[in-house]
């Protein structure tokens, strides 16, 4: 396949609502207007219906809806009774939420290194850092991209330590581990976003937190309003976070069609593994440096888990990301680099101390990886040509990286 021109060959936007958004307007508009004319717009009947609906989708006995999904990390916390004085592993290799919400709801994050597999938490690692914890209540592990994380490992060690896990499962709606779980079922709580670029997302914000813990689950229906049970009487300081009617109404109408569009997307990631593979691409698990291609696809795992690539992200030779990049663009393919400074990196993170080097894994998947266009409506010649794109760049230029990209650090 050779490498379109720009002129003859098809945009592909990173992402592109508007196309899913075609599919469903005959059905999503009707149930917007409902909303409208009950005037009834925050939490309501049909709030509560999709939170039963994501309950069931999710294996989980509650669910309860909240404004966003980094508020659904913060009140899953607070409803654990965590708070100030107290420590959350996390990883430093995710979108800033996770850190960051850790730290709204009064705790300290401490970060733990990534499997470079899987970009999910290495176990291993967070017993490490677990050693160093003074106070350790909880650990969030982050099922990144949509890839879930390794959580028999995960419950393994919160059982050690007797601290609960809290899944920041924002990406990964749909998502199953090893064991065939959904992402958001086995933790104490399962975190979610409804952010429109998710795979299910609304049309703004929105959240939720799962969990089989029926005392949490009050105690969140609780937090979202203030922290008071009846109107004006406050048991608790609370917070206001809660769903509105208008994107329930829009993702209960969407969630119909999630399984449909995880499947294309899944497609979607196949036929780019192929086209990466026939190259001579590796899997990031495997030692994709000193590949014929020096690029590695997102390693899928095996039946019963399922991937559900909210995001599909590659590896390329540090050296070759912003050239690739630019091609890509002059190309009309938009790519974007999740997370191009780690959370141990941030400037507001300072106070903790981390420094250059300290979670080598995590510098290198943020020096290396790129993601693509994966959603469901992509046509086969805008994949190939994507993927024709980046074989012809990487290939030109794998030769230029001898020695001059970071490699494979762990
Ligand atoms: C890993 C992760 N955690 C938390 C969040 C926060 O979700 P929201 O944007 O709905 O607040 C996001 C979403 O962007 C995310 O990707």
């Amino acid at each position: 396949m050779p490498d379109s021109t720009p002129s003859s060959a098809p945009a592909v936007p990173l992402l592109d609502l508007k196309a899913q958004y075609d599919r469903i307007r005959d059905e999503v508009e009707p149930a917007i207007r409902d909303v409208i004319e009950s005037q009834m717009f925050i939490l309501g009947r049909t709030v509560s219906d999709f939170e039963s609906d994501i309950a069931r989708y999710c294996d989980t006995d509650e669910a309860v809806g909240c404004a966003s999904g980094s508020d659904a990390i913060m009140l899953a916390l607070m409803g654990l009774g965590i708070g100030p004085g107290d420590e959350v592993i996390c990883p430093s290799y995710t979108f800033f939420a996770t850190g960051g919400y850790i730290t709204r709801a009064g705790a300290t994050p401490v970060f733990a290194d990534i499997d470079p597999a899987t970009y999910n938490l290495d176990p291993a690692s967070v017993r490490e850092v677990a050693g160093r914890c003074r106070n350790l209540k909880a650990i969030m592990p982050v099922h990144l991209y949509g890839r879930a994380a390794d959580m028999d490992a995960m419950l393994a060690v919160g059982g050690e330590l007797d601290v609960p896990i809290v899944e920041d499962a924002a990406q990964a709606i749909g998502s199953r581990d090893a064991t065939g779980a959904p992402a958001g079922s086995r933790g104490a709580a399962g975190c979610f976003s409804f952010f429109p670029t998710k795979n299910l997302g609304g049309f703004g914000d929105g959240g939720m937190v799962t969990t089989n813990d029926h005392g949490l689950a009050e105690r969140l229906r609780i937090l979202r309003v203030h922290g008071g049970e009846r109107r004006y009487y406050h048991q608790v300081i609370g917070v206001n976070s809660r769903l509105d009617a208008l994107q329930a109404a829009v993702l209960r109408i969407k969630l119909k069609h999630l399984d449909r569009w995880t499947d294309e997307r899944r497609d979607n990631a196949r036929h780019y593994d192929q086209r990466f593979h026939r190259a001579g691409a590796v899997t990031s698990a495997d030692d994709w440096v000193h590949a014929d291609l020096p690029l590695a696809t997102p390693a899928a795992p095996d039946a019963p888990a399922r991937h559900i690539y909210n995001q599909y992200v590659i590896r390329v030779p540090a050296a070759l990301r912003d050239g690739l990049r630019d091609h890509l663009r002059e190309r009309n393919i938009g790519t974007e680099i999740y997370y191009p400074v780690p959370l141990h990196r941030q400037e507001c993170f300072a106070y903790l101390g981390y420094e250059q080097g300290d979670l080598p894994a995590t510098e290198a998947a943020s020096r290396e990886t790129v993601a693509l266009p994966i959603y469901a409506e992509l046509t086969r010649e805008q994949l190939d040509h994507v993927a024709a794109s980046i074989i012809a760049y990487v290939t030109e230029h794998s030769g230029a990286t001898t020695g001059g990209h970071a490699g494979r650090t762990v």
